[in-house]
């Protein structure tokens, strides 16, 4: 099939050729126009439509003593309401505090085959001020708002690389395409000017010198559940954390519960999610062991909880400005900085651990995840509204939840068993 030159085309002109190539109806064509065509257009290439994924909000949220609802953009049922149920336990100890380093992204300029690094390390270093300076004047704008290229780092890595970081502060921005022009400007300095070439230059992900922390204080009482008192589900889940700490593979899903929350939020904001996942797990590894990356304790009679995380997010930037269901969800977040969206990003990080150790180390992940899982099932088997409500309660008290049994179930509502 040749659909060249497809990118060439104008949305009509695509839309045509794919439902000529592909045989598609009139109805497909109103499945995928049904939503505005515009901001897609303008975002990526060879657009054809908006994939949508449902967005909650998660309540209960006390954050350096403000409410906040926050907007969760996700297909993964539970997720909303255990964040909300995490929270809530943790504004009956008084909250969430959460706190922000300075905004500090970094990017490299990489060299390969270096035969002289001593002498190249100290020759970029005395660089340092013609470095800065070409880095800046790749992008002034920045510098009129006080941000900009602040200070570089020289690594000498193995194979004979050498890494020449800069760290460059973005203001409210995630600031990709500007500190990809500094660096791509700084490495034709190098050229120009050391003779020095380049393998590559490109920001890090990696982003350790943006970081955000909540922390927390429970008191234990607030977690007693129907088998177990506050100070054992308390005491299990500080194990729980000090198993991620020592085990990869159960790291990997803590942390994974963690990012439940965050990314989700990040979506609503219009951020780019994949940043902050490559961020988060290279900095959870960053000691050469992947660990978990929040960690509970006992003190007295209260739960304290902690999480620190890099959050390279951005306020603004093109594509959060021309989403306007982004800019809506700032406004329900009641957030106006960067600082302010990290903030709420690490929180929710915490309260998705806290819900999901708790039913780990309690009643077990399932019960919980069963009651959306079992409307899901009958939805998906043909239950109608109407029969929702008697079919769910049965399937949910049924040995066995899952398609077989939900059509049995609707099968004997309809009063269809006899076949
Ligand atoms: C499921 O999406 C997330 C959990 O597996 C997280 C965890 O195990 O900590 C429940």
């Amino acid at each position: 099939m040749n659909l060249t030159p497809f990118y060439k085309q104008n949305y009509e002109q695509r839309l045509a050729m794919l439902k000529e190539k592909l045989g598609l109806t009139d109805v497909d064509e109103a499945l995928i126009t049904g939503k505005t065509a515009t901001l897609g257009n303008q975002t990526i290439e060879n657009y054809l439509m908006d994939f949508s994924i449902p967005e909650g909000v998660a309540v209960n949220f006390k954050i350096n003593g403000k409410e906040k609802v926050v907007p969760m953009a996700t297909e993964e049922p539970s997720v909303i309401a255990a964040a909300s149920n995490g929270a809530k336990i943790i504004a009956a100890g008084g909250g969430i505090q959460a706190s922000t380093t300075e905004r500090l992204m970094m990017g490299q300029v990489l060299m390969a085959n270096v035969q002289k690094p001593v002498q190249l390390t100290q020759r970029l270093l005395q660089y340092k001020p013609e470095i800065l300076q070409t880095a800046n004047d790749a992008h002034p704008s920045i510098v009129k708002r006080g941000g900009g290229a602040k200070k570089i780092r020289v690594r000498k890595l193995a194979h004979q690389f050498i890494s020449l970081d800069i760290f460059i502060d973005t203001k409210e921005a995630m600031g990709a395409n500007m500190i990809n022009a500094m660096l791509e400007a700084v490495a034709k300095l190098l050229k120009v000017k050391l003779g020095q070439t380049s393998l590559m230059a490109i920001l890090s992900n990696l982003a350790d010198e943006c970081l955000a922390t909540a922390t927390c204080r429970i008191p234990v009482k607030v977690l007693t559940t129907k088998q177990l008192n506050g100070k054992e589900v308390a005491q299990r889940i500080v194990l729980a954390s000090e198993a991620a700490q020592v085990d990869p593979y159960r790291a990997a899903t803590h942390n994974k519960g963690i990012m439940n929350g965050i990314d989700v939020v990040v979506m609503a904001s219009g951020n780019d999610w994949r940043a902050i996942e490559s961020s988060v797990h290279a900095y959870a590894a960053r000691d050469g062991h992947y660990r978990g990356l929040s960690c509970w304790q006992i003190e007295n009679d209260f739960l304290i909880g902690n999480l620190t995380l890099p959050l390279p997010v951005g306020f603004v930037g093109g594509s959060i400005k021309l989403n306007q269901k982004a800019q809506l969800n700032h406004r329900i977040l009641q957030v106006s900085t960067a600082k302010e969206l990290e903030e709420v990003l690490v929180s929710v990080g915490l309260a998705q651990n806290l819900a999901a150790l708790k039913a780990l180390v309690s009643e077990g992940i399932q019960r919980g995840h069963m009651h959306l899982q079992a409307k899901s099932l009958l939805l998906s088997v043909g239950a109608t509204t109407a029969e929702l409500a008697d079919a769910q309660a049965k399937l949910e008290s049924a040995p066995v939840i899952d398609q077989q049994t939900a059509r049995q179930i609707l099968k004997e509502l309809r009063g269809e068993n006899n076949e």
